[in-house]
């Protein structure tokens, strides 16, 4: 009969935490699921002492991490420390080198080194598993792993971060502004320590670097992500979005093209009747699509310790099945090198907002900057002061700053950008102009 699979675990947090409660509700059926039951031999935290969701007193206590990775007592190291460097990748790396199984939820860790790591758990012949570091509770990194594996992927894209949803949600729903939504949201304990991971966009950018590992067959390329983050959308900009038919999301996109991959991290138009728009509050949406499927959508929780421990033990349980799947779905050395697209030939439509100095030519002046580049407009609308009728002004206007909303035909994010700086340069506008890319679905 097998034994039972011996765990070490290593970061006793909010998904540490969430580790121990599951195992402790479930542990009576692994064994009838998984052929083996589950084990926690071992922790190992910055405090001992400190209060907790889960009472790790009946555990073998281990003050150093890296210790507890390569001990006799486990055959499964599962780190849950977090950070891109110290001692959660010292302790990975032992443990691989020791011949352990590892699994972990560290995004941040797999992005900057992932290639390296895949490298070394190949070697040892040991699974290096990490579904819980991309989306939560969502099976994206199964879903390619074993659902897709017979499918070319050509995109992945979708909502990677359950702050910066929130917080859009929150400022559309409820008409309130960034700041006090992102202390909500803090305060719940969504965002990550340092919040500027999360509105900056470089969480969602970690984890559409391993997607498109593993979505495309090349080798890890977080430097490639072009990352923009949502800290300059405004509620005019949602409003905007809104009468225009349109949700703003932070999306990460990962696109298959000619001129090699793109990937991009920034806040997104996306149609109204899209499942991906109705994606509210900390929801987080991967999408796929594949040549033999078409499109899959899958939409859950993102972040928090119940849904990101069921993801941890999954990955626990494969390993007790005997599972061991590549690293990143591809045989490491079968990786390709990355080719990256140039975000300036990246394709699609644009909302553009000026705040233009209402008086005759500006216009004519904008319109021309469009034209310059092969710009075609597919709408553009001045707003007049909500006192105002339109038609029934009095004309000329003061000339003050007005509202323009424009959205463009599909051109490239060259032409845009040329274009923006042109109008700027003219002085018909009163501050730098907003830009918000639309996504086809
Ligand atoms: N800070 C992340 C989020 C948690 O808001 O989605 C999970 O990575």
């Amino acid at each position: 009969m097998a034994e039972a699979l011996k765990l070490g675990i290593a970061g006793v947090g909010t998904v540490g935490g969430g580790v121990l409660q599951l195992i402790d509700k479930h542990w009576d059926k692994f064994k009838a699921r998984a052929g083996r039951s589950l084990e926690v031999c071992a922790v190992s935290a910055r405090d001992r002492h400190k209060k907790r969701s889960a009472d790790i007193s009946t555990y073998k206590w281990f003050d150093d991490p890296v210790v507890l990775a390569t001990s006799d007592d486990i055959d499964v190291y599962v780190e849950l420390i977090g950070g891109e460097e110290g001692v959660a990748k010292d302790s990975i790396e032992a443990a691989l080198k020791a011949g352990k199984h590892v699994v972990t939820a560290n995004k941040a860790l797999l992005a900057h080194h992932g290639m390296a790591l895949a490298r070394l758990a190949d070697e040892n012949d040991v699974a290096l598993n990490f579904e819980a570091a991309v989306a939560g509770a969502i099976p994206a990194i199964k879903t390619i792993q074993e659902s897709l594996i017979a499918n070319d992927i050509t995109r992945v894209y979708g909502i990677m971060n359950g702050t910066c949803n929130y917080i859009l949600t929150q400022m559309q729903k409820e008409g309130r502004n960034f700041d006090e939504v992102l202390q909500e949201a803090q305060d719940a304990g969504y965002a990550e320590a340092d919040p500027t991971f999360d509105i900056g966009g470089y969480d969602t950018a970690h984890k559409l670097a391993l997607l498109t590992t593993m979505a495309f067959g090349v080798e890890t390329s977080l430097e490639s992500i072009y990352v923009e983050g949502i800290e300059k959308i405004t509620l005019a900009d949602i409003e905007a979005a809104d009468e225009l038919g349109y949700r703003i999301k932070l999306l990460g996109v990962g696109l298959q093209t000619d001129s090699g991959i793109e990937q991009r991290v920034h806040p997104t138009m996306v149609p109204k009747n899209t499942p991906i728009a109705g994606v509210d509050g900390v929801t987080n949406c991967i999408t796929f699509d594949g040549d033999f499927i078409g499109e899959l959508v899958l939409i859950g929780a993102g972040a928090g310790a119940s849904p990101t421990a069921s993801s941890v033990v999954s990955d626990i349980l494969d390993i007790a099945k005997g599972i061991i799947p590549p690293t990143f779905a591809w045989r490491t050395e079968d990786l390709v090198p990355y080719k990256r697209a140039p975000m300036r030939a990246h394709e699609g439509g644009y909302y553009i907002r000026l705040s233009v100095y209402d008086r005759p030519g500006a216009f004519a002046a904008i319109a021309a900057s469009m034209a310059d580049v092969g710009i075609s407009l597919e709408s553009i609308v001045q707003r007049l002061p909500e006192s105002t009728m339109p038609g029934l002004d009095t004309l000329p206007h003061d000339g003050g700053p007005v509202p323009v909303d424009m959205i463009t035909h599909r051109t490239t994010e060259a032409a845009v950008r040329k274009a923006l700086q042109a109008i700027e340069k003219e002085g018909n506008v009163e501050e730098a102009p907003q830009m918000i890319r639309i996504i086809k679905l």
